[in-house]
């Protein structure tokens, strides 16, 4: 494994924490790609539960690097809070192991505040954002008003950056919003301190990655989020700011579009998604309700429950082409016991038409009715399986179905949150 990408091929919450630190035990390095602290990446080791927005899900292996890669926005509350509570459980010694990238942007007090009020500006059309200013973060890189954790490197130019955006911030709070104006002198100071705090980790990330590669260490790029909420190729407009894909991960790690890479796609036994946006499989009966009830669907940053369904085979392909995967990983097959039939979906019907393929507009999207294959299910507890050939034979045939649906062979499956409830297919 010189280099896997692990994306999620649906829309987030696939347990792409988990199997990060799992794979993580062969890692050098694991570097976050995107996102932010809308993130919530849930390793669990031994019993003992760690949710992570920020910092990868390779930390809790010693020896590993893990850096906040170059296409991160980055709170610096929500990441001290975070380094803390490796501090408070035991961790001080994984802190030698974080790094920042120099190139990665802040999340500043006002993102938080304009997401906020962009979402009620909206009103019934609001995408259902988590509300930590990810978006306005990613707007204002693009528009050139980012202010990047280098920044923080040198005061001056912060001071800088800093007077210039919220001059024009404030234009927009009172004219737009007619809210009050928000404090240089305030968030400056708040600034400096984070400026201490942090700087022992900002580093340029670039060369430590591309020596690692050139010595043959072994590297994991974790996304956030999902396939479908990518910024160009998901349900748009109802998608994150940043690109969840393979080839967005490569980028916000400084990485081109090298061989031998394994793209290894995360992907839940069933769907769920969060938030508003198209979303064919979802039932709204009480086959959804015992799916969020069983798999704890309800999200790790906000708690809002999630929306639960079957598993959608088409957006699964999608998925598999988009990110170019060489394997899959399936997870949560424990939450599925129970069912003594599983649906998978295949294609849509939209009117008289059939389509194998995802539609673009939003018309088909929703008029998208999933067409399954009903598969057998089975009644048994197989959380603590240890080896594929003991699951139930209606366990396999599901996995193997899959597996020829797409053309991808399943590499691993998970069957309990904690690191040990994990089979590896031989
Ligand atoms: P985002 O990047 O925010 O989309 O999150 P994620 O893909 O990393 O998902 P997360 O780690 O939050 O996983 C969702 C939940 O599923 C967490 O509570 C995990 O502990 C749990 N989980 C992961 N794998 C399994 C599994 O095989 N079985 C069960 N029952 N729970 C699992």
């Amino acid at each position: 494994m010189p280099l896997a990408i692990i994306s999620g091929t649906h829309w987030g919450d696939e347990g792409k924490g988990k199997i990060v630190d799992y794979i993580s035990q062969k890692a050098n390095i694991v570097i976050r790609a995107q996102g932010g602290s809308n993130a919530g990446h849930t390793v669990v080791v031994e019993g003992k539960k760690y949710v992570f927005h920020l910092i990868p899900s390779g930390i809790l292996h010693s020896g590993i690097k893990c850096i906040l890669g170059d296409g991160m926005v980055i709170d610096p509350a929500d990441l001290l809070q975070e380094i803390q509570f490796l501090r408070d459980n035991g961790w001080e010694e994984s802190l030698q192991r974080l790094l920042i990238s120099e190139k990665a942007h802040l999340v500043m007090p006002y993102h938080r505040l304009f997401d906020q009020l962009q979402e009620t500006f909206r009103q019934s059309s609001r995408i259902g954002t988590t509300g930590r200013g990810i978006g306005p973060a990613y707007e204002d890189k693009v528009a050139r008003w980012g202010i990047r954790t280098v920044d923080l490197l040198n005061l001056d130019t912060f001071k800088e950056k800093l007077q210039l955006v919220l001059n024009y911030k404030n234009i927009i709070l009172e004219k737009v919003f007619q809210k009050p104006p928000l404090s240089f002198k305030s968030i400056y100071e708040q600034f400096e301190k984070y400026s201490e705090q942090l700087k022992p980790y900002i580093v340029n990330t670039l060369p430590i990655i591309h020596d690692a590669l050139a010595s043959h260490q072994n590297l994991i790029v974790e996304g956030a989020q999902g396939t479908m909420l990518d910024l160009d190729h998901g349900t748009y407009p109802y998608v994150t700011s940043s690109h969840p894909i393979a080839a967005g991960s490569l980028l916000g790690a400084s990485l081109g579009p090298l061989s031998h890479i394994q793209s290894v796609g995360i992907c839940k036994a069933y769907t769920s998604r969060v938030g508003e946006g198209p979303f064919p499989t979802e039932c709204l009966d009480h086959i959804g309700e015992t799916l969020r009830e069983r798999g704890g669907e309800y999200g790790s940053t906000t708690g809002r429950p999630r929306r639960c369904g079957w598993l959608d085979g088409v957006v699964l392909k999608y998925a598999a082409r988009i990110n170019a995967l060489t394997s899959l990983v399936i997870t949560k097959l424990d939450v599925l016991g129970g069912f003594s039939k599983i649906q998978f979906c295949t294609h849509y019907r939209m009117g008289n038409r059939i389509s194998w393929e995802l539609p673009n507009h939003s018309f088909d999207w929703n008029t998208a009715q999933p067409v399954y294959q009903e598969l057998e299910g089975w009644e048994s507890d197989i959380s603590k399986i240890q080896f594929y050939n003991d699951l139930p034979r209606a366990t396999r045939d599901y996995i193997e179905f899959i597996e020829d649906f797409i053309e991808i062979p399943v590499a691993i499956l998970s069957v309990g949150q904690d690191r040990s409830s994990t089979i590896v297919r031989k």
